[in-house]
């Protein structure tokens, strides 16, 4: 692939073209719409967050739940109408979809909507200025097969005004595809299969980003610790060993990573928990569901005690840890005997923060040839019941927080004046009352209330 040269010119330039990006999905595609947006800037176009301004709306989509991937047909929709109009005045509009649904129903887009000039899949986004290119030349662009190792090696310059325009701590997809194969889930398929990117351009990313101003990296993947490479001292590494070695970046701050699956928790990376004092204490989890028929059902690998013993282990070497998870009600063939398993085990593990979901079947995976589907207003009330214990818990767990003192990373200016939002260890936005601090500093700062998904504090 032809790495394009940057241009630095462009923002001096009067009629550079515009993008406008609308995201949905996990981070992974937060980060892809970034990668994307950054691509296309070395060949010409600006980004908008207004729609009217755009030459070029793309929407980057996500295909994991029925809702989610309908979305992008109403879209599509609105923005039919928009060409029109503007064909009326003689103004171009060029669309784009891009990501999971793109991956997915790539064809099924092409026929359903004439109004899609680009469809390109979530693994080859570095195509996508040629592919653009040749779009307005005429074509219609189908681009969907895998070819992550490509994009993993095309990097599109790190801008240190954009970068820190988008703030003080960045993603960095070290890792991408699942070769788990849960039974509810399209991401094996939309994704393709696990691949590692390598040490060397983790780093010369990770190095980028710092020049250019971050502060607290967030390492991405769609099973992150799966992450395996060769370390520069040709020994094998895990996500663990790679966190280690990130720890020793001068200029970063912090570490998170996210979305673990319970499998690949090694003892290393259990032990970075413990070492590093940069590695934030926060951890998402994903278990899904608590009674072993249905963690069976679904493919995970594990029991609900397993589960629990790998919980254990962690609080033992990182007592303060916070933890999240994933949970779907209504799998098919879940009873209620089944539901009350799953509300044990958020009982037993106390969770920080969750996200909750009603089944939601999928073409192509085996969850949806499954027989004993549950009926949706029981998925809902699975999950009403579901989500209030882990509200509670939130709520708990934030409160428990009061009279802390903690350090907060300042990520930007808050609603009103002399007010900065920073991010605690544990994620959750801090509020400070405070004059004269930089943006990207780490401040002391004692917790004195929570408020919806935030804390409030005053600096110590
Ligand atoms: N790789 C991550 C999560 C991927 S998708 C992991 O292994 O956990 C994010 C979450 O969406 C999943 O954890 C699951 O809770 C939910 N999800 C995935 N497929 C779903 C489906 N078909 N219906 C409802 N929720 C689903
Ligand atoms: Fe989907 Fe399971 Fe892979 Fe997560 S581990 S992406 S839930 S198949
Ligand atoms: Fe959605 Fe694809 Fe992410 S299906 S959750 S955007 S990997």
């Amino acid at each position: 692939m032809d790495q394009i040269a940057p241009n630095k010119d462009i923002e001096q330039r009067p009629n550079s073209k515009k993008v406008f990006v609308k995201t949905y999905g996990c981070q992974m595609n937060v980060y892809d719409s970034q990668r994307m947006t950054d691509a296309l800037s070395e060949s010409g176009y600006e980004s908008t967050d207004t729609v009217d301004d755009a030459d070029l709306v793309l929407i980057n989509t996500c295909h994991i739940r029925e809702k989610a991937a309908e979305k992008v047909y109403s879209q599509l929709g609105r923005l039919q109408k928009m060409k029109k109009a503007r064909a009326a005045n003689g103004r171009e509009l060029m669309v784009g979809v891009a990501g999971c649904v793109a991956q997915a129903e790539g064809a099924e887009i092409a026929r359903r909507a004439p109004v899609v000039d680009v469809i390109i899949g979530p693994t080859t986004y570095h195509r996508l200025p040629e592919a653009i290119a040749r779009a307005r030349g005429g074509e219609r662009v189908i681009e969907t097969e895998y070819a992550v190792e490509d994009k993993f090696e095309y990097l599109p310059q790190i801008n240190r005004e954009k970068t820190l325009a988008r703030g003080v701590s960045a993603f960095l997809t070290v890792q991408e595809g699942c070769d788990k194969f849960c039974t509810f889930c399209v991401v094996p398929y939309t994704r393709g299969s696990e691949v590692s990117r390598p040490v060397a351009q983790i780093l010369t990313e990770a190095h980028r980003l710092v020049e250019a101003g971050v502060r607290e990296i967030t390492l991405l993947g769609q099973n992150v610790n799966a992450w395996h490479g060769e370390g520069p001292d040709g020994r094998s590494w895990s996500l663990g060993d790679l966190l280690y070695h990130l720890a020793e970046i001068p200029g970063i701050a912090r570490l998170r990573y996210t979305t673990s699956h319970p499998r690949d928790m090694d003892e290393t990376l259990i032990n970075a928990h413990r070492d590093l004092r940069k590695l934030m204490p926060y951890l998402h989890l994903p278990v899904q569901a608590g009674s072993d028929r249905i963690l069976k059902a679904m493919n995970r690998r594990h029991t609900a005690a397993d589960y629990m013993a790998l919980i254990d282990r962690i609080r033992n070497v990182r007592p303060d840890i916070a933890l999240s998870g994933d949970f779907i009600t209504g799998f098919p063939g879940e009873t209620d005997e089944d539901f009350e398993a799953t509300m044990r085990l958020v009982e037993e593990v106390r969770y920080a923060q969750a996200f909750s979901f009603k089944y939601s079947a999928r073409p192509g995976t085996p969850g949806a040839e499954l027989k004993d589907h549950v009926p949706e207003d029981v998925k809902a009330e699975r999950l009403e019941r579901l989500q209030a214990l882990l509200f509670r818990q939130q709520t708990e767990f934030q409160q428990s927080l009061v009279g802390q003192t903690t350090d907060v990373l300042v990520e930007k200016p808050g609603r009103f004046a002399d007010q900065v939002v920073g991010r605690s260890p544990w994620l959750l936005p801090v509020i400070i009352d405070a004059k004269d601090i930089k943006i990207g500093d780490i401040i002391q700062a004692r917790i004195s209330k929570t408020g919806t998904n935030s804390l409030h504090a005053e600096i110590a």
